[in-house]
């Protein structure tokens, strides 16, 4: 395949943000084709993009011989349908996060892409971060020793705001669970390891944003017990207050462990802390420049917000692992796995109780 074909299905917020220009550095890949239900959404797109294929039904770009891959930006919801479709229409797909409503939809998903021979993968923009790739280094070389704890905290203020699809259930499958924790489920994974088991609380504060019921929650919190022994305490609420929103309010993840502490902000996305054993504090350090970017891409890290053009580098991911016939990373097993922790973490919301983690097989 000399050039790589692309559709977009969904070109709200999150495609034209990170997907437009992450194809757009990709070699010899072409953004060929668009999709949107809304039509005013979609004349926006093709006005900003120039593409000249556009559809409000997504089987007409997966059913394009032009079209090779798919990346999927729409409503939780809609997010199986449309992966299975274009898997069965033998087109690679980058899915956004949470991969589906719930385990069973993932699993199928993982099932129909492997059964069609395409590249999938989920896009767990967290682990495209500069200093999280390095903290993983670290924890994987021994650099912080054992790893005692990680906390993570996502605060963010979105107030009464009416939020759309994001606070139906029937269309987002969990409130700020899927929408900003399951980030931190997937780096929890990456960082630290398997879960052995977990408790979960949810709470909904409001349940009428502007004129709309709301019926999913907008505070979570994820209690776990990792297989190494390690505890996790992660926490996301789009009720803190005051703390603003997006990339510059509070992002943060901390771990210790028995050598060191490692603190990142995704504020500072090519920095983060570290104290090591006997230290009195945490200092300020560089990620090394070999981690600024993903390997293979051309992306200069020097240039623009480095809060925002990380997540650029998935998109090169996708597009190298089709070129290099390899499965991408992360793939729909690693959206399947967070999805088991949020299904479970729901149920343990309502049991009150602790539960063992049982992970799809790989
Ligand atoms: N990876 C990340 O960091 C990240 C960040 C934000 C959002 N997301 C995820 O991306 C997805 C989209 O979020 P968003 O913020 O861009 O939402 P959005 O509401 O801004 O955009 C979604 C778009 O999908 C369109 N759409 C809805 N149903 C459709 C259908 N059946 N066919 C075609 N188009 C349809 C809507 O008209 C809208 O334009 C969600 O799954 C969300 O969780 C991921």
């Amino acid at each position: 395949m000399a050039t790589i074909g692309v559709g977009i299905i969904g070109c709200g917020g999150i495609a034209l943000q990170n997907h437009l220009p992450g194809i757009e550095l990709c070699p010899d890949t072409q953004l060929l084709g668009l999709c949107d239900s809304s039509a005013e959404v979609l004349e926006r797109a093709v006005q900003q993009t120039g593409v000249t294929v556009s559809t409000q039904d997504y089987n007409e770009l997966v059913r394009r011989d032009d079209i090779h891959a798919v990346i999927i930006a729409t409503p939780n919801a809609t997010h199986a349908p449309m992966a299975i479709a274009a898997a069965s229409n033998g087109k690679h797909v980058l899915c956004e996060k949470p991969l589906g409503l719930d385990q069973a939809e993932t699993l199928d998903m993982l099932r129909c892409a492997r059964e069609n021979g395409v590249r999938h993968m989920t896009a767990f923009t967290y682990r495209f971060v500069p200093a999280m790739r390095y903290m993983k280094y670290l924890v994987e070389s021994g650099g912080i020793g054992q790893p005692y704890h990680i906390r993570t905290c996502r605060l963010q203020d979105w107030g009464d705001r009416n939020l759309g699809w994001r606070q139906l259930s029937h269309m987002a499958g969990s409130g700020e669970l899927g929408d900003m924790l399951s980030h931190r489920l997937d780096y929890a994974h990456f960082l630290i390891g398997d879960m052995k088991r977990l408790t979960a609380d949810i709470r909904r504060f409001i349940d009428d944003r502007q004129g709309q019921a709301s019926d999913l929650e907008d505070w979570v919190t994820v209690m776990a017990e990792f297989e190494n022994q390690a505890t996790g305490v992660l926490e996301s609420s789009k009720l803190a207050t005051g703390r603003g929103e997006g990339a510059r309010s509070q992002d943060y993840c901390e771990i210790n462990g028995s050598e060191a502490t490692m603190v990142f902000q995704l504020a500072n996305p090519n920095q983060f802390q570290i104290a090591r054993r006997g230290q009195a504090g945490l200092e300020t350090i560089d990620v090394p420049s070999e981690f600024l970017v993903w390997p293979g891409t051309s992306r200069d890290p020097s240039q623009g917000d480095p809060g925002i053009n990380f997540r650029w580098d998935q998109d090169f991911e996708f597009i190298d692992a089709i070129r290099n016939q390899r499965e991408c990373d992360p793939s729909f097993l690693q959206g399947a796995r967070v999805q088991a922790v949020m299904d479970l973490a729901l149920q343990a919301a309502v049991d009150k109780t602790w539960l063992d983690v049982q992970y799809p097989g790989g």
